[in-house]
């Protein structure tokens, strides 16, 4: 079933895994604002199968939508003023649509305004907002609750002033809010994988035309997801000074081959010519990139044959490469995939998202999932000196909306006070 502008509405997935997240969201927007809110939105957060800092250099990427979503109560309100409420963090900002200002203090707050900011920017006007957020993503475990935050936002401002973006618009402008505004200078693919994703589904995404492709996920195999609980504080800065140190290198080797203008354009062949221009850096960090969209294309007819093995192989080969080439994974990321690689039935282990901590993922035959959280139990606290947060991930759908004024939500708030 669709819902405005083609977003997919789907009941089933939402009142059988969220019904209660999604209960609480609704009573406390009514608690807060005394009244019922006129949308609801969920939005999922992502694990990157493959494709590693590949997005901004115009490569490919490979992520799954998880069954862990943001879940966004909005209304309209008559002034201008955009009242904030995050359940998770207990938490509220209230600031006037005109004077929307990035908050150090209040990080959560910058997605939903950042979207309002490029909204604005853009020409769109807006009526002021009532938001009530809550979720089930693990806030900088890099699953990318921050994409998640900026999507439904995004979903709700165009629902609430009736602006019929397209799903490609939006994406785009929860982009640029974290651009712009947030002050990441990261890829789409976040963005775009909070929108797109498909439960069952990877999805291939080609990010310097946005071409993509759904690839089905082979069946007996589980996605185990560890957040190694390690938080940098420096990763943004990183993260900027990695997109920087590979713009770099693309003027560098643009000096040799005139019509490259991004990583994803160099060969192999390419950079060997022109190593001894580059410097150990640059030469690094390119090689990270081109031999990384080899990895997801390769790993794209692995998934398509069935090829586990091959599979697993090319994620541990991107880890290895993020540890030594791209310079982002961290100790406690490096002692989980080794770990887990021990284990006979692993098929693949690496690090996921950004790096700098987060979370890391490995694929394991269904029936010893048991054994491998066993062994990571046992031998992982030993070796990194702290404990590891291990879920099963399940994949789910790309953003939803429902009216709540035409949906089963009424029901639920009269139920429930
Ligand atoms: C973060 C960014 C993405 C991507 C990944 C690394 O999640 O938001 O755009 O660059 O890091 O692959």
């Amino acid at each position: 079933m669709n819902g405005k502008h083609g977003l997919k509405v789907d009941h089933h997935y939402i009142f059988g895994k969220m019904i209660e997240l999604i209960k609480d969201t609704i009573q406390r927007y009514h608690n807060l604002f005394s009244t019922n809110p006129e949308y609801l939105v969920i939005a999922p957060g992502r694990v990157n199968l493959i494709g590693e800092h590949t997005d901004y250099n115009l490569g490919y990427v490979l992520p799954v939508a998880i069954d862990r979503n943001v879940i966004i109560a909005a209304g309209n309100r008559h002034d201008d003023m955009l009242n904030l409420h995050t359940v998770d963090l207990q938490a509220s900002i209230s600031t006037s649509l005109s004077n929307l200002t990035n908050d150090t203090a209040a990080l959560w707050s910058n997605y939903p305004m950042g979207v309002a900011y490029i909204l604005r920017k853009k020409g769109y006007r807006l009526h002021g907002a009532n938001l009530c957020i809550r979720g089930n993503i693990p806030i900088g475990a890099g699953l990318s609750s921050s994409a998640a935050l900026e999507v439904g936002s995004a979903i709700a401002f165009n629902n609430l002033n009736g602006l019929n973006l397209s799903l490609i618009d939006l994406i785009k402008i929860s982009h640029e809010a974290e651009t712009d505004f947030v002050g990441v200078h990261c890829g789409i693919m976040d963005q775009f994988i909070a929108i797109m994703g498909k439960h069952r589904h990877a999805l291939l995404l080609d990010c310097q035309s946005l071409k993509y492709d759904y690839i089905l996920c082979p069946t007996g195999v589980k996605l185990v997801v560890c957040d190694t609980g390690v938080r940098r504080e420096l990763a943004r800065s990183a993260y900027n000074k990695r997109q920087e140190e590979c713009n770099e290198a693309v003027r560098q080797i643009a000096k040799e081959f005139r019509d490259i203008s991004s990583l994803r354009e160099v060969t192999s062949e390419q950079l060997e010519t022109v190593k001894k221009k580059l410097s150990a850096i640059q030469y690094k960090r390119a090689k990270h990139v081109i031999t990384e969209n080899g990895r997801v294309l390769k790993g794209v007819d692995a998934l398509r044959e069935c090829n586990l093995p091959v599979f697993g192989s090319l994620m541990l080969e991107s880890h290895l490469s993020l540890r030594d080439y791209y310079e982002v994974s961290c100790r406690e990321l490096n002692v989980f995939v080794e770990v887990a690689m021990k284990s006979e039935s692993v098929y693949g282990a690496r690090m996921t998202g950004a790096g700098f901590g987060g979370s890391a993922i490995c694929l394991v035959a269904e029936d010893a999932v048991d054994s491998l959280v066993d062994l990571l139990r046992s031998e992982y606290p030993k070796r990194a000196g702290r404990s590891l947060t291990m879920y099963l991930a399940s994949t789910g759908d790309g953003a939803a909306i429902i009216n709540p004024k035409v949906s089963l939500i009424p029901k639920i708030i009269a139920e429930s006070s």
